[in-house]
């Protein structure tokens, strides 16, 4: 089967092959992409982890996880077995400069051939891993690296690690995924703001009231506690996710569809979010955690007894009301809002316009209600903007709101790519434009930091919220205070 965007020979190395992100992510991406025709025959797939396995155990592990992690997709006996002969296994201590080298044996595909290694494994072991490659001279023209966030806990450790990983790659052979930016719907927001004439013009404080940005999640911790518990929502969401969202719907139109050209614009986004100080804290910020309650009618624990740690301070939802100082953002507050444990599983960026400046149906003030563009990011993925139009028939010039809704699923039929399908090949590419930039993610921490450092002076506990709402009252509170209110479904 050939492929629109062409097919590629690479090698790729997956540190940390037997985990849960490989297997969950990585591999189902790689199968999909196989089957798109996008590997041509002499792509291999090297797993490495430290657990004693063999080609075959890892195949098999491979194979559950297709079946598991793509129900919906029947993967095809035929196909299957052709993606699990590009397996192979091989046992990797990331300290033994020994394995480096027997890798390096094992890969001999020159110095010319794409070798992408991915390390999904923990961040402390980013620079010494890029070093040990290295090292066993695996940092050729044609290599790549890729980091999972996140990277570092604070600015200065996401310094040290950009700093040790480009000691041994340069920065343009980085990619540090954010995996975000590789959803169709994220994309699609530069291709909304872009690509059509309507909405630039209007782009600005002049015209819009607020930004509502908001990542909700029905699930929990699930089985990633010693993780998420160093972290919270703060740093593993808001630093990336919802920032690298706010970057595309605050940045200026990048000159050009390039990597540069459009990283450059986000950064301009980040170096120009206002700082918010300990001061504010209590009135920009709120931090929740969630406590034991019902989802899908079903009971789920609070999160200290799902993480097993019934003292824990962390928090698994955030509110932060940010606001980008330049002259098209001033004033016009920017709400991030996202938690585990939350109602809904919903992701959507709103747009909320101003009131017309003058209003000419004298009964209709009433039922007036401010234009308000929603891009929904999942699920149900699409745009509605809600319009204010007559309602049919006699009785007058009496207005609603109705929604002008554009669907993806039915505009284009057919499976929407998982992220990980399109960042993975990009990496094969060479195309960084969907990852994060070391400025970017170091400019991030520089505008979160001050906010886990002043929580943390504070001692709080996080305010509690049941499991399956829509989080703690003070996060109403803050909007409200503001004459403002979440966008319906969603409060
Ligand atoms: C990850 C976070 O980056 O994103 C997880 O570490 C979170 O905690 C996940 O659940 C959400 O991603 P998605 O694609 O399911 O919205």
């Amino acid at each position: 089967m050939t492929n629109p965007s062409g097919s590629f020979s690479f090698d790729i190395v997956v540190f940390g092959a037997t985990g849960d992100l490989s297997l969950r992510k990585l591999i189902p991406a790689l199968y999909l992409r196989d089957v798109a025709g996008q590997l041509n025959d002499d792509v291999r797939i090297f797993g490495v982890a430290r657990s004693g396995h063999d080609d075959e155990d890892f195949r098999a592990m491979a194979l559950a996880a297709l079946d598991r992690y793509l129900p919906g997709e029947a993967v095809q006996p035929a196909a299957a077995e052709r993606f699990a002969a590009r397996l192979h296994y091989q046992h990797l201590d990331a300290d033994a400069p020994d394995d480096y080298r027997r890798l390096k044996a094992s890969l001999d595909g020159g110095a010319e051939r794409i070798t992408v290694f991915y390390l999904a494994m923990a961040p402390r072991y980013f620079g010494p891993v890029c070093r040990r490659l290295a090292e066993a001279g695996l940092n050729s023209a044609a290599a790549r690296v890729v980091l999972e966030k996140p990277i570092g806990q604070d600015l200065a450790s996401a310094q040290a690690v950009n700093d040790a990983v480009g000691a041994a790659f340069p920065e343009e052979r980085i990619f540090r995924i954010d995996h975000y930016l590789g959803k169709e719907t994220v994309q699609n927001l530069m291709a909304l703001r872009f690509a059509n004439a309507l909405f630039e013009p209007l782009w600005h404080r002049g015209v819009i009231d607020h930004v509502q940005v908001t990542v909700a999640e029905k699930i929990g911790v699930e089985g990633r506690a010693d993780y998420y518990d160093q972290a919270g929502a703060m740093r593993d969401m808001v630093q990336n996710h919802l920032l690298q969202l706010l970057c595309l719907v605050a940045m200026e139109p990048p000159n050009a569809f390039e990597a540069d050209a459009v990283r450059d614009e986000k950064l301009k986004v980040l170096q120009a979010l206002r700082p918010i100080d300990e001061r504010e804290l209590s009135e920009r910020t709120v931090r929740g955690q969630y406590g034991p309650g019902a989802i899908d009618g079903g009971v789920v624990p609070g999160y200290a007894e799902e993480a097993g740690r019934p003292d824990t301070t962390t928090e698994t939802f955030v509110v932060v009301k940010a606001e980008v100082g330049t002259w098209r953002w001033a004033g016009v507050p920017f709400y991030l809002r996202t938690g585990k444990r939350l109602a809904k599983r919903r992701s959507e960026i709103v747009v909320q316009f101003r009131p017309v400046p003058h209003l000419m149906f004298p009964g209709a003030v009433r039922d007036m209600v401010p234009n308000r563009l929603v891009i929904r990011l999942q699920p149900d993925e699409g745009i509605s903007l809600q319009m204010m139009t007559k309602v049919p028939g006699p009785g007058g010039m009496r207005l609603r709101a109705a929604p002008l809704n554009l669907s993806f699923a039915d505009a284009f039929h057919g499976r929407q790519p998982d992220a990980y399908e399109r960042l993975l090949m990009d990496v094969v590419r060479g195309n960084p434009m969907l990852f994060m930039r070391c400025d970017e993610v170091e400019a991030a921490w520089r505008w979160v930091e001050p906010m886990l450092d002043g929580w943390a002076a504070a001692g709080e506990m996080p305010k509690p919220y049941a499991a399956g709402s829509w989080g703690p009252s003070a996060a109403i509170g803050l909007i409200e205070r503001d004459g403002r209110t979440w966008h319906e479904d969603m409060r």
